[in-house]
């Protein structure tokens, strides 16, 4: 599935960047080139991160940490 398709960019390869250690929209840009376009994709790519983020139990724990 194309997360972006100005730059023909896959969910699988935002994963990748994600892998990577791209943790930001810029970041993901940098790494895929998605979002460098007409940036319809930017929110899909933030919801990308975010899942990812609700999924690591490091940003859990800061989040946490965050809220005392
Ligand atoms: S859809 Fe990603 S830049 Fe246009």
């Amino acid at each position: 599935m194309f997360a972006c398709i100005c730059r023909a960019v896959t969910t699988d390869d935002v994963g990748a960047a994600m892998d990577n250690g791209a943790a930001t929209v810029a970041a993901v840009a940098k790494a895929t080139r998605a979002c460098t376009s007409c940036g319809i994709c930017r929110d899909r790519i933030r919801a990308m991160l975010g899942e990812r983020d609700a999924q690591c139990p490091r940003v859990a724990a800061a989040a946490q940490v965050a809220a005392v």
